[in-house]
């Protein structure tokens, strides 16, 4: 089987709105490959495309052009979909089932037998901190208990291959590590996560490769390291002087001589508590991308 598990071919997505079926292109061109046993992040800003994007990777609306593929099957392919996990941006559950009943439902549908499909429950229910709520009508549940029983849902067959429509929307800091240490731990067993976020420090923690979307068309793709610049952007210095209360902190532009500033501080009686040289983050690339109109 080949090694790419979800790929996006110059993939446009155009509505049509209204009387005057004025167009909306809430994709224009999306080309993307996810390999085999990855962490992939999808980033872009609001109404970028990339739930646009995942609904014609799942085959859940027809592209206007372009190819998806999952598996190396072109999309929609049944076989395919059964090794596939996921979770929708905004997921609707039956107010009336506890979680348990939910997964055991998700796992019937998947042909899972009941035992598995108990144990499953009872097991995933645990991973994604349900536990404790495991038997509690849904309708009783917080914002961020959903989203986490909708993560349990996406994982009841133990799929291949995991795509998630902003996981960790929602969620609290203890709810995000969670879940980014799931995405981890599928990982070590070999499947491959693809998922949607804005939230840039998870993307830092677990991703291997990201792709960048704005209005609809793939920015960059690659590992994070190499779409960073590494550009030395510029140098904090802090300072202290005898006597003074608040430290003294100066943003030096990135050509600036580090060396005489400190020499310079030095010579007037300061002390130096520390230089931080400031290289390109994450949010300054996405704000370099999301700011840059056009194709
Ligand atoms: N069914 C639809 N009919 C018309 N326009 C749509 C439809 N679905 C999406 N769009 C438009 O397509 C664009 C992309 O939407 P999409 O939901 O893919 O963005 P997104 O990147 O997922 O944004 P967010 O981060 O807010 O979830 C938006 O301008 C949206 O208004
Ligand atoms: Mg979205």
């Amino acid at each position: 089987m080949s090694d790419v598990v979800l790929e996006a071919e110059s993939l446009a997505k155009t509505y049509r709105l209204g009387f005057f079926r004025k167009r909306v292109e809430a994709a224009r061109d999306v080309s993307l490959k996810v390999q085999r046993g990855e962490i992939f992040g999808f980033l872009g800003p609001n109404g970028a495309g990339k739930t646009t994007t995942i609904k014609m990777l799942m085959g859940l609306i027809r592209p206007t052009k372009g190819h998806a593929r999952v598996l190396g099957k072109p999309v929609p392919d049944l076989e395919a979909k059964q090794h596939v996990g996921f979770l929708p941006e905004s997921p609707y559950f039956y107010d009336y089932l506890t979680p348990l009943e939910f997964l055991d439902f998700c796992g019937a549908l998947c042909n899972l037998d009941g035992p598995t499909r108990r144990a499953r429950a009872r097991e995933l229910l645990e991973q994604v901190g349900l536990g404790h709520a495991a038997d509690r009508p849904m309708r009783k549940f917080s914002k961020g208990m959903l989203q986490r029983a909708g993560l349990a849902q996406a994982l009841i067959h133990d799929p291949e291959v995991v795509v998630l429509d902003e996981p960790m929307t929602g969620l609290d800091p203890l709810g995000r590590k969670d879940v980014r240490d799931l995405m981890v731990a599928l990982r070590q067993r070999g499947k491959t996560i693809f998922f949607s976020t804005h939230i840039l420090p998870d993307v830092e923690l677990v991703c291997d490769r990201v792709a960048i979307v704005v209005g609809g068309a793939v920015r960059d793709v690659g590992p994070l390291a190499k779409l960073l610049s590494p550009r030395l952007l510029g140098t904090e210095v802090v300072t202290r002087a005898a006597g003074e209360e608040a430290p003294r902190v100066a943003q030096l532009a990135g050509d600036a001589d580090v060396s005489a500033f400190i020499r310079g501080a030095l010579e007037r009686g300061e002390t130096v508590e520390a230089v931080s040289p400031r290289r390109e983050s994450l949010e300054d690339l996405f704000v370099r991308e999301a700011g840059r109109q056009g194709p």
